[in-house]
């Protein structure tokens, strides 16, 4: 079954929001989601409430989230690696192993970032659900094309896996 990891920073707002949307959108398709941060000062902990009430507002499930910081096996173990920031695409990038086997992507298809909400105020959460189910589809259509297609490095055409 193909398998996607979404990473930020913190794993408390934007990658869990990922992970809630996305498994809305995938429905039984079988994808494998998880979520994960680069830093590991939140480990263990469940999705920022303030993320968690904007999601949930719009009907996503956070049940079962707990953060965890991301690891080489992961590398290994996910097809789809999405990076909500550049900044996050660039640790991500410093720790990817030589034989990595995932396909490693901005998360936005037009490249831009999907801006840190946690120093700001509310509207920064509610557009983070914005930006997420925006490009929800794109990577779903994305990653059930790999199915049909074969690997998933040739079913990516997005600006951010040249870089
Ligand atoms: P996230 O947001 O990367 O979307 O989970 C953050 C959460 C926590 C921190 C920074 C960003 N922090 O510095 O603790």
């Amino acid at each position: 079954m193909p398998s996607v990891l979404f990473v930020c920073l913190g794993n408390i707002c934007r990658s869990p929001t990922a992970e809630a949307v996305f498994r809305a959108r995938a429905g039984d398709s079988g994808i494998i989601i998880d979520s994960a941060g680069t830093g590991a000062w939140h480990a263990g902990d469940g999705p920022d409430p303030r993320s968690r009430a904007e999601g949930e507002r719009r009907g996503y499930s956070f049940a079962g989230q707990a953060a965890r910081k991301v690891r080489v096996q992961d590398f290994h173990d996910f097809d789809f690696i999405l990076a909500m920031d550049a900044s996050n695409l660039s640790d991500l990038k410093a720790i990817r192993p030589e034989n990595a086997t995932a396909n490693l992507s901005l998360f936005l298809p037009d490249g831009s970032d999907v801006p840190d909400p946690y120093y700001g105020g509310p509207d920064g959460f509610s557009q983070v659900v914005d930006l997420i189910e925006s490009a929800s589809d794109f990577w779903l259509a994305q990653i059930k094309a790999s199915l049909t297609h074969g690997a998933p490095k040739s079913a990516v055409d997005s600006p951010s896996t040249k870089a």
